[in-house]
C-alpha cells in the first residue's frame, strides 16, 4: 500500500498521507488539504468522511460484519450479558470475574436517581414522548453531579459513567410510569440489569411482575445488539458534544435527541406502526412495497436500508432468529411477524431493493420482540437508547482522551447571496 497520495491541483503538487486501519480499511488523511491548497472537501451526509480513528467498534458493511472491541456480535449475543458487553465497550477488554462483580456492584449501588429528581417528572404533560423526558432527565441528572462539570479524573469519569448506564433504565422506567399515570416502582438490588428494568416497568406496588427467563434474555439481547455501532448519527453527536468538553451527561442527552429521529433509532417505532397499518389496510405488503419504491410518495420501507450495511445487517439476522424463538416460547401468534416475513421476502427479490443493496436492518424485527415483551411502541426508541449508552460513553471517553482531538468544527461551502447591504425597513419593497 502506498504511504501517501499525490496529485496536481492548480499546478501545485499536493501530498496527503494514507492511513490503514487494523482490518485493512484505507483512508486519505486530508487534515492538511486546506493548508496546502485552500480547498476543503464536500461530503454531504459524511458518507466518505472518517471523523476519527477509533478502537471501539468495527463494521464491514459490505460483508455484514460487526465487532465490539474485536469480538464478533454473534459471539457476544450468544455468550455475553449486557452488563459484561457494556464493560467490554467502556473499558476495552472482557472483565475478569472480579472486575465484572465490581462493575455490577457499582451499577446496583447507583441504580436510584436522586430523590429530588422525581419532582421533575411531574412537570411533563402526561402525553410527553418518553424520549423527550429521557433526554431532559439525563441532562438534569448532570445537575446533581456538579463535580462532573469540572476536569475529569479517570475515577470520577468511571463512577459517573456507571451511574449513567445504571440510571438511564431507572429514568426510562419512571418516564413510562409517569406517562401512564402509574406509581413509580423503585429498582430492586437483587435483580440483574434487564430484569430490574422489567420490574420497574411492569411491577405494581402490591404485586411483583413475573420475570420470565426467556423475556429477560430477549431484552438483554436487544440491549447487547444496540450497545454500539461506531460513528452513526447519535454517536457522532455525542462525540461532537464531547469535543467541546461539555459534560458526559450533556453528551448523552444530545445522543438521545439525535437517536429519536425516524431515520435513526426512531425507525423501530416506525416499523411497528408501518406493519400495523399494512395489517389494518388488509394489505399483504404488496401495496406498501410499491409505494416505498415510488419516488413521488414519502413512504419508505422502514427497517430497510442502512448507510453502512450493503448486506444483511448481522444484528437483524440474530434478532429475527430470537423473535421466532420468543414468540414460540410465549405461544404468541403475531400476524405482524407474518407481514414482516412477507415484506422481507418480497423486498429481497425486488430489483429496486436488490440494486440499491437495501436489506433489513436491526429495527426490522426488534419491534416485534418488544411488542411481545409488552413494551409499548413509544418506548421502543428508549430501549435503543438504554442499550446504546455504553457505546456513547466509550466514544465520549475516546474523544476526550485523544491527545490530538480538537473541537469538531466542519466547514461549509457558502452558496448564499453575495455581498449586499442593509436596507432600512421603510425602503424595502413589499412583496
Ligand atoms: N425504502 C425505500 N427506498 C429506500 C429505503 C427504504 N427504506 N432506503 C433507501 N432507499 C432508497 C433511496 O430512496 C435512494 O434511492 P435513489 O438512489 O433512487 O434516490 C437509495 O435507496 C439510497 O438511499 P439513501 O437515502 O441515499 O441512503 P442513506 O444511506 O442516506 O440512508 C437510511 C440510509 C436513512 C437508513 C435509509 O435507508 C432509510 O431511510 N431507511 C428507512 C429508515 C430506517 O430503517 N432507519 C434505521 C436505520 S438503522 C439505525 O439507525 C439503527
Amino acid at each position: 500500500m502506498p504511504e501517501y497520495v499525490e496529485f496536481q491541483l492548480e499546478g501545485k503538487c499536493v501530498r496527503l498521507p494514507i492511513i490503514e486501519g487494523t482490518a485493512g480499511e484505507k483512508a486519505i488523511d486530508i487534515s492538511t488539504l486546506r493548508e496546502q491548497t485552500g480547498y476543503i472537501t464536500l461530503d454531504s451526509g459524511y458518507g466518505n468522511t472518517g471523523s476519527c480513528e477509533s478502537d471501539i467498534t468495527f463494521i464491514d458493511g459490505e460483508q455484514g460484519i460487526l465487532r465490539y472491541r474485536g469480538i464478533p456480535i454473534e459471539e457476544l449475543a450468544e455468550k455475553s450479558s449486557f452488563v459484561e458487553t457494556a464493560y467490554l465497550l467502556m473499558f476495552g477488554h472482557l472483565p475478569t470475574g472480579t472486575e465484572l462483580h465490581q462493575f455490577s456492584k457499582l451499577l446496583t449501588e447507583n441504580e436510584l436517581i436522586h430523590e429530588d429528581m422525581k419532582y421533575h417528572f411531574e412537570g411533563f404533560p402526561s402525553n410527553a414522548h418518553p424520549m423527550a423526558i429521557l433526554s431532559s432527565m439525563i441532562n438534569a441528572s448532570g445537575c446533581f453531579q456538579p463535580q462532573m462539570l469540572a476536569a475529569h479524573s479517570r475515577r470520577t469519569f468511571d463512577l459517573h459513567a456507571a451511574r449513567l448506564v445504571s440510571q438511564v433504565r431507572t429514568i426510562a422506567a419512571f418516564a413510562y410510569r409517569k406517562s401512564h399515570g402509574l406509581p413509580i416502582i423503585y429498582p430492586k438490588p437483587i435483580y440483574k440489569y434487564s430484569a430490574n428494568f422489567l420490574h420497574m416497568m411492569f411491577s405494581e406496588p402490591y404485586c411483583d411482575y413475573e420475570l420470565k427467563p426467556e423475556v429477560v434474555r430477549a431484552l438483554d439481547l436487544i440491549f447487547i445488539l444496540h450497545a454500539d455501532h461506531e460513528q452513526n448519527c447519535s454517536t457522532s453527536t455525542v462525540r461532537m458534544v464531547a469535543s467541546s468538553r461539555a459534560s458526559l451527561f450533556a453528551g448523552a442527552a444530545a445522543g438521545v435527541c439525535a437517536l429519536w429521529g425516524p431515520l435513526h433509532g426512531g425507525a423501530n417505532q416506525a416499523v411497528l406502526e408501518m406493519l400495523k397499518k399494512i395489517y389494518e389496510d388488509g394489505d399483504d405488503g404488496t401495496k406498501f412495497i410499491a409505494a416505498a419504491k415510488d419516488k413521488k410518495s414519502k413512504n419508505r420501507l422502514m427497517g430497510f436500508g442502512h448507510r453502512v450495511y450493503k448486506n444483511y445487517d448481522p444484528r437483524a439476522r440474530i434478532i429475527k432468529q430470537r423473535c421466532h424463538e420468543l414468540l414460540d416460547a410465549l405461544k404468541i401468534d403475531d400476524p405482524l411477524l407474518e407481514i414482516a416475513l412477507n415484506l422481507e421476502k418480497a423486498a429481497l427479490t425486488d430489483p429496486y431493493f436488490v440494486e440499491r443493496k437495501l436489506y433489513p436492518n436491526v429495527d426490522f424485527y426488534s419491534g416485534i420482540i418488544m411488542q411481545a415483551i409488552g413494551i409499548p411502541v413509544e418506548m421502543f426508541t428508549v430501549i435503543f437508547a438504554i442499550g446504546r449508552m455504553p457505546g456513547w460513553i466509550a466514544n465520549y471517553r475516546e474523544t476526550i482522551e485523544d491527545r490530538n482531538s480538537r473541537i469538531y468544527r466542519p466547514r461549509q461551502i457558502y452558496q448564499g447571496s453575495p455581498l449586499r447591504h442593509y436596507v432600512p425597513i421603510a425602503d424595502r419593497e413589499t412583496k
